[in-house]
């Protein structure tokens, strides 16, 4: 148990609201900063009531520093898990300076309150995508980095200011120094085992998940399979598939970590989160069938653009240094967004 406050950006959102939820049960206290750009204040409504404890809100762009620095002072957090950021890939192609913005100089603004504030310990929402295209598929965190797209690019410049502030602390001895965990995040689906919270994706979604589920409730006609011509056993692409419980439960173990002594005199560290399997598009599709009683369907279709055919993560690290694997299974997780799309249809609407 802990009376320390938790600063989570983005914590209405698919992944923050999550990990809203294991903050409160792990006995921090939790103040949220969100602009509410891409979720609703309904889903911390349904944390507080699966929780029964209360958070407090603040609706706020990160990018407003005087806004910022006063939930600081009035908030004292000991950690800032960092969520809030624009995600969608095919977006960030389109309008890249938007994605700059909001991530890069977003993230430089939250980084200056906290450095101003004196809080330099940081949870931060990094990605699988953040590496290069290498022969091999399965992704170790020494692996060099090449973003492909502009939204990988953010995370991983992102990073890169994080790794130069780390550095810094040898010449300003005289600070706190900072202590960082990036976690790059493999494929995050699935939603709490309440069906309360979870995806609940703006128009059409652009991911598997979320997609494979509208079409069994019918809201979808049908599902575009990508590709069906890689060199995967059955020529789909295959990727590794996280129960967002397990993932944000990965961010708890990382507050451990950076509160213990391997992080005493600071660091900045990549982890991966992912399960270290992947399972094919046809797979999936036959977990949805298998688990809901419902026939999806799909159609083959061509390959989408800078998508690869195979990766899945190496979560040793994770493991060794943060105690934390992933425990639900592919089952686990497509009962739990079935339960969740079933119970609400229309998202949090
Ligand atoms: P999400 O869009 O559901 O949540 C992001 C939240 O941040 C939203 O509530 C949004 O309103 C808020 N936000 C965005 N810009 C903001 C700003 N400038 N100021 C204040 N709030 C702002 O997305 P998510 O899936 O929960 O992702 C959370 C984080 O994890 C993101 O940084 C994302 O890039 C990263 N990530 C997500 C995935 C994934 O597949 N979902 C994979 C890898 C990394
Ligand atoms: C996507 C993002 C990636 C991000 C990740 C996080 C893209 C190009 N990449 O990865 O940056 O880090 O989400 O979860 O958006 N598929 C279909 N039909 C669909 C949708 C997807 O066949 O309608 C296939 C894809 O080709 C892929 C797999 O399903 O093989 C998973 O796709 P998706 O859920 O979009 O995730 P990623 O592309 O891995």
């Amino acid at each position: 148990m802990s009376h320390q406050t938790i600063l989570v950006t983005g914590g209405a959102g698919y992944i923050g609201s999550h990990a809203c939820v294991e903050l409160l049960q792990a006995g921090f206290n939790v103040a949220v900063v969100d602009n509410l750009g891409n979720s609703k204040y309904e889903s911390l409504r349904r944390v507080q009531q699966i929780t029964g404890k209360t958070l407090t809100f603040y609706q706020a762009d990160i990018r407003d520093k005087a806004a910022l620095t006063e939930i600081f002072a009035k908030e004292s957090p000991s950690t800032v898990m960092h969520f809030a950021g624009l995600k969608a890939v095919g977006e960030s192609c389109e309008k890249p300076l938007l994605y700059y913005n909001n991530n890069v100089y977003g993230t430089m603004i939250l980084l200056e309150v906290m450095d101003e504030s004196n809080v330099r310990q940081l949870v931060f929402s990094s990605s699988a995508t953040v590496y290069g295209q290498t022969s091999l598929t399965q992704y170790s965190e020494d692996f060099p980095l090449g973003p492909i797209n502009p939204y990988g690019r953010s995370k991983a410049m992102i990073e890169d200011i994080l790794r130069d502030l780390s550095a810094s602390d040898k010449i300003n001895p005289n600070r706190s120094p900072w202590k960082v965990a990036l976690l790059r995040y493999f494929n995050p689906i699935g939603a709490h085992e309440s069906g309360l919270i979870g995806e609940d994706p703006n128009g059409i979604p652009n991911n598997l998940m979320p997609y494979v589920a509208q079409v069994a409730i019918g809201k979808l006609p049908q599902l575009s399979v990508f590709g069906d011509d890689y060199p995967t056993p059955d020529g789909t692409g295959i990727r590794d598939y996280i129960h967002v419980v397990d993932l944000v439960k990965g961010h708890i173990n990382a507050i451990t970590a950076l509160n213990s002594d391997a992080f005493k005199d600071g660091g900045c560290k990549a982890y991966n989160l992912g399960a270290g399997k992947g399972y094919s598009v046809l797979e999936i599709i036959a977990a949805f069938e298998s688990v809901t009683g419902q026939k999806i369907n799909y159609k083959i279709s061509p390959r989408r653009a800078g998508d690869l055919a195979e990766y899945f993560a190496n979560p040793a690290l994770a493991f060794k240094e943060l105690n934390w694997k992933v425990e639900k299974s592919l089952n686990d997780i497509v009962a739990d967004t079935w339960n969740w799309q079933s119970k609400n249809p229309q998202g949090y609407n």
